[in-house]
């Protein structure tokens, strides 16, 4: 737990600033553990169920062990009318899993989200923080290739 204690030094364990802890401890564990998520309410002194509504109420945070690569499909209105839901659906095809879980080698991460505020370049593929706009079925192979690489 030593760099979990590093993060809550950083923030001088105030558990106003727990948004801040938990996104650090994403950047470093991938994800959110439980055993980890327990500790840091025990030394913040905060309930874990404040912790756990936090980071279920936030998209960014995840509870599931993350791929190394965390392709999101937006499936808000505008994206949904140009075409998301095949894009999905190819996704799903290609990488072998639903939205919401992780490939077996752990290489990606596929879910989705509603409207991501950039509408104009529906239907949007977000690849970790990569934008991918107007993707088509047909870009999708080519997308996840170049992923597979690195
Ligand atoms: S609906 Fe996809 S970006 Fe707005």
């Amino acid at each position: 737990m030593k760099k979990i204690d590093k993060v809550l030094k950083k923030y001088d364990y105030k558990s106003s600033r727990i948004i801040q802890i938990l996104n650090e401890i994403q950047e470093i564990q991938n994800y959110l553990p439980k055993h980890v998520l327990e500790y840091v309410s025990r030394q913040l002194k905060l309930p874990l169920s404040s912790i756990y509504s936090i980071a279920t109420f936030y998209s960014a945070f995840s509870l599931k062990p993350r791929g190394k690569h965390l392709v999101t499909v937006c499936m808000g209105t505008a994206c949904h009318v140009r075409g998301a839901p095949a894009v999905l659906n190819r996704l799903e095809e290609k990488l072998k899993i639903k939205s919401g879980d992780t490939t077996v080698d752990n290489r990606f991460t596929l879910k989705t989200v509603n409207c991501l505020g950039a509408c104009a370049l529906a239907p949007i593929v977000v690849v970790d923080d990569e934008y991918h706009g107007q993707t088509t079925v047909n870009k999708v192979d080519q997308l996840v290739q170049n992923y597979e690489k690195d």
